[in-house]
């Protein structure tokens, strides 16, 4: 029996899409990102004397500096803000030279990115986390990190997202001054390899699912930008309507939504325990708790719950309907960068499912070079 090749296919490494090709690229990414730690310890000394962060970014980039923004503010106790690049002329008033302004941007020419640089160059020092070598905001801002993630060929942005939040991840390590982070990452490549070989049981949870319209995603602190992240990458490639919501928020509003079958994506990873100045010894991060008793809420309204959570959590195994696991020392505040890989294979299999063609979703481009 023979097996047919193509040019096409051949680029593809054996996989149907780049978008599976670069989904399973990422332990390797993250390996290569991590070699980045020396450059990032020399933009690190060059920059000092930093007293706030302004992450600024769009789509996938700014989910990462909203992970940023949690790292930075809870961990480091740096004032941090997370702003969308196209909004960024509305509120980003208050920079100036002990503000650090930094842009994540994949490719480097996004339009509403560059545009918000251009203003942060003249009041604050900025740097760039940006995956394409030579481009303009390589150019325009005072500083550089390169993201190894190599060449993103899929629209729906996977494996540059997990460079990026190596990066932030690496320079909070290295501004903090907290080895341990670092350790942290080292150990995610191979829980990577882990939750890429659940490829089964993500493809019974997106034959489940496919048929579905509305879809809601929720999680809190360091879980958050991944519910929303999870989200995007549904709407973009399956066109399925989906919302992220901080979980606290649902009794505002979205829990209204939920009807019998509405399915809930909870994120909800073993959670950090923080002193904290605001919130005094106890127990700072109830996130995995309060999750919980949002999960317990959505269930006795009909909702089918697909949790991520730590393989040993009972608790929340048995309140859901399908429950991806991972390995329990995974903790939130490093929970993102393994969390969101099952999130982009249930969006790709429903896509391809449903018959769409996950590389070149309708309406959208790799790069947006107008505001
Ligand atoms: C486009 C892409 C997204 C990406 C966003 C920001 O909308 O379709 O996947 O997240 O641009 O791109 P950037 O290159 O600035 O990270």
């Amino acid at each position: 029996k023979y097996i047919k090749w193509t040019p096409d296919m051949a680029e593809k490494g054996g996989y149907d899409h780049f978008m599976l090709k670069e989904i399973h690229e990422q332990p390797q990414v993250l390996r290569d990102t991590l070699r980045e730690i020396k450059a990032i310890q020399q933009v690190v000394d060059e920059i000092r004397e930093i007293k706030r962060i302004c992450f600024v970014a769009c789509g996938t980039s700014y989910h990462a500096a909203l992970v940023g923004k949690y790292l930075f503010e809870s961990i480091l106790h740096i004032p941090t803000d997370a702003i969308i690049a196209s909004e960024f002329q509305y509120t980003a008033n208050a920079l100036d030279e002990e503000t650090l302004t930094i842009f994540i941007t994949q490719s480097g020419e996004t339009a509403d990115t560059l545009n918000a640089l251009r203003a942060a160059n003249k009041k604050s020092k900025t740097l760039a986390i940006v995956n394409v070598l030579g481009s303009t905001a390589t150019r325009e801002a005072d500083h550089v990190i390169y993201t190894r993630a190599g060449p993103e060929i899929g629209v729906a942005a996977t494996k540059t997202y997990i460079s990026q939040l190596a990066c932030i991840y690496m320079l909070a390590a290295t501004i903090g001054q907290k080895p341990d982070i670092i350790e942290d990452l080292r150990k995610l490549p191979e829980e990577m390899e882990k939750i890429l070989e659940k490829d089964e049981l993500i493809k019974d949870i997106a034959k489940t699912y496919k048929d579905e319209s509305d879809f809601l995603f929720i999680g809190r602190g360091f879980s958050y930008p991944t519910a929303l992240e999870g989200a995007l990458k549904l709407k973009e490639i399956t066109y399925i309507h989906a919302e992220a919501y901080a979980s606290g928020e649902l009794k505002h509003g979205p829990i209204a939504l939920i009807e019998k079958g509405t399915p809930v994506v909870a994120i909800a990873p073993p959670p950090l325990f923080l002193k904290s100045e605001v919130h005094g010894d106890k127990e700072f991060r109830n996130s995995h708790t309060l999750t919980l008793s949002n999960v317990k809420e959505v269930k006795s309204r009909g909702a089918e719950v697909i949790g991520l959570g730590s393989e040993d959590d009972e608790e929340f195994k048995k309140n859901t309907s399908d429950y991806i696991s991972f390995n329990p020392s995974i903790r939130e505040e490093i929970s993102p960068i393994l969390y969101i890989i099952p999130l982009q294979l249930l969006a790709y299999y429903i896509s391809v499912m449903k018959g769409e063609d996950p590389d070149h979703p309708r309406n959208l481009a790799k790069c947006v070079t107008v505001v």
